[in-house]
C-alpha cells in the first residue's frame, strides 16, 4: 500500500516558498494534497499509513550533487547498491556520482553502465557525471554530445584539476553547445605538489608539507574569467578557502554563470583535527584555518555558496589505516550530513528554509534535474527529518562499505526517519 497522511509536519520546500505545518496526502505514490488539517473520510482512512508528524520535518527528497559510488572498479569501498543505500538512509533521494571510477566514466558505455546497474539495484535516482577529458588524462576533451545523449548531467575531472587553461576554455564552450555543467576541482597541481595537509601553522608545527590556499584560489580565478570568456555554465566543487568565496561572491556579483558548493568537513572542521594525525582527516582539499571555516558559512549565509554537498569519497580501511603521508584522501559524508548542516540552523548560520535549499532545489536547478520540489499529482519523492533527536554518530552503523567517517563519535541533533522515492518506502528507520 502507498498511501500515506502525513500529520502536522513542518513541510519546507523553498523552491515553492513552504515553510507551514501542514498534512501531506499520498495517494498511490502520488502526492495529492498538502494542507493544514486535511479532511479525510474513516472509510478511506483504513487504507492509509497515518504518521503522526508532531511538528518533524517533511522537505523534499534531498540531492547530494557531489558523491564517489567507485562502481565501476573499486568495488571493495562502495558500489552503486551500497552507496545509494547510504544516500537513502542519510535522507539522499538522488546522487550525482562522480567519473573517477575504474574505468573512468569518459564515454556513453561507462555512463550507459551506471544508469543500467543504478536501474536494476540503485536505492534512489543516480545521475552520472562524465569526464572532461579522456581518462582524466587533462589532454583531449571526451565526447559531450554523447555522453550528455547517454545520460551525463554534468562533466568533471573531479580528483584532479584541468591543469591546461586551453583545454578548459574548450570543455566550457564545447559544454555550453549541449547545455551541460562544467564543475571544476580548483587546484594548481604546482602550488600543491607534494602537500599532505593546509599549509599553515600547524602543519610547520607537524612538520608536514602544506597545501595554500592559493593553490584552490588561483584555479577558481582561472575558471571564473574563462566562464566570463565563454559564457559556459560553471562550478565550483567542495569550496574551501576564504579567496575562493571571496572570488565567486566577485563573479556573481559581475554577472558571470558560476556557482559553488562546499561539503560539511569544510564548515565544520579545521585543520587542528590534523594534530591527531589521524588520516581519517585527509582529504582534498584539505581541512582549512577556522578563519576559512568562518568565511565559508559566510558564504552559505549570504548565497556565495549555492549548495552543501558531502564529497562521499569511500576508501577501505587498507588505504586510510596506514602512514598520514600514504593514506588515501576523502572522507564519507552521506550519512553525516544532515545533522551537520542542521548545526547550522541551530547556530544561526542559516534558516531552515535556506539550509533546506542547499540540499534539495539548489543542487537540482544547477544540475537540471527534476527533484528539488513537492510536487503535486506526481510520484512523490519526500525525507522525513526529526530535527530534535540527539545521538552520537556511529559509523559501524551506516550503510556505506567503508568507515572513513571524520564525525564518528560525534554528539550531534536531528536524523532522517523516511525516505521516499518516487512513490515508495527508500528508507525507514523504524
Ligand atoms: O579527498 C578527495 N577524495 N578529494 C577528491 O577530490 C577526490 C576524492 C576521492 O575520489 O577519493
Amino acid at each position: 500500500m502507498q498511501n500515506f497522511l502525513f500529520r502536522r509536519g513542518r513541510v519546507i520546500d523553498p523552491a515553492r516558498g513552504i515553510d507551514q505545518v501542514a498534512d501531506v496526502l499520498v495517494v498511490d505514490g502520488r502526492l495529492m494534497d498538502i494542507q493544514p488539517d486535511l479532511k479525510i473520510g474513516m472509510d478511506w482512512l483504513a487504507n492509509v499509513h497515518q504518521f503522526d508528524m508532531d511538528g518533524k520535518w517533511i522537505v523534499p527528497g534531498m540531492l547530494d550533487m557531489h558523491v564517489h559510488l567507485r562502481e565501476p572498479g573499486e568495488e571493495y569501498k562502495e558500489t552503486i547498491a551500497s552507496g545509494t543505500r547510504a544516500a537513502v538512509a542519510g535522507g539522499y533521494a538522488g546522487v550525482a556520482c562522480m567519473p573517477n571510477t575504474k574505468p573512468v566514466n569518459d564515454t556513453a558505455a561507462v555512463t550507459q553502465f551506471i544508469l543500467e546497474k543504478a536501474r536494476q539495484e540503485a536505492a534512489c535516482h543516480v545521475f552520472p557525471v562524465a569526464a572532461i577529458s579522456r581518462g582524466l588524462q587533462g589532454e583531449h576533451l571526451t565526447e559531450f554530445g554523447e555522453l550528455r545523449e547517454s545520460g551525463a548531467v554534468a562533466v568533471t575531472d573531479d580528483g584532479r584539476p584541468v591543469m591546461n587553461s586551453l583545454l578548459m576554455r574548450r570543455a566550457l564552450e564545447y559544454a555550453r553547445i549541449f547545455d551541460l555543467l562544467v564543475i571544476s576541482h580548483a587546484e594548481d597541481l604546482a602550488l600543491a605538489e607534494g602537500g599532505l595537509m593546509n599549509e599553515g601553522p600547524i602543519s610547520t608545527l607537524l612538520g608536514l608539507r602544506g597545501i595554500p590556499n592559493a593553490a584552490e584560489d588561483a584555479m577558481v580565478a582561472r575558471d571564473i574569467l574563462l566562464a566570463e570568456l565563454t559564457g559556459g555554465r560553471l562550478h565550483i566543487a567542495h569550496v574551501s578557502t576564504a579567496g575562493s568565496v571571496r572570488l565567486v561572491r566577485d563573479a556573481k556579483k559581475r554577472g558571470v554563470p558560476v556557482t559553488a558548493e562546499t561539503a560539511p568537513h569544510y564548515f565544520t572542521l579545521t585543520d587542528s583535527e590534523l594534530l591527531s594525525f589521524d588520516a581519517v582527516f585527509k582529504v582534498n582539499p584539505p581541512l582549512r584555518s577556522a578563519e576559512d571555516r568562518e568565511s565559508v558559512r559566510e558564504g552559505l549565509a549570504d548565497g556565495t555558496i549555492d549548495v552543501i554537498a558531502t564529497d562521499h569519497a569511500p576508501h577501505s580501511l587498507l588505504e586510510k589505516d596506514t602512514e598520514f603521508e600514504y593514506a588515501a584522501s576523502g572522507m564519507i559524508g552521506l550519512e553525516s550530513a544532515l545533522p551537520l548542516v542542521l548545526e547550522l540552523v541551530r547556530c544561526g548560520v542559516l534558516d531552515a528554509s535556506k539550509a533546506i535549499s542547499k540540499v534539495t532545489c539548489n543542487p537540482s536547478k544547477i544540475l537540471g534535474v527534476p527533484m528539488g520540489t513537492l510536487n503535486p499529482g506526481k510520484a512523490v519523492t519526500l525525507t522525513v527529518i526529526d530535527p530534535k533527536v540527539d545521538y552520537i554518530l556511529d559509523c559501524k552503523s551506516f550503510e556505506s562499505k567503508s568507515r572513513n567517517c571524520p564525525f564518528h563519535g560525534r554528539q550531534v541533533q536531528g536524523r532522517v526517519e523516511l525516505t521516499l522515492v518516487e512513490g515508495k518506502i527508500a528508507y525507514s528507520r523504524s
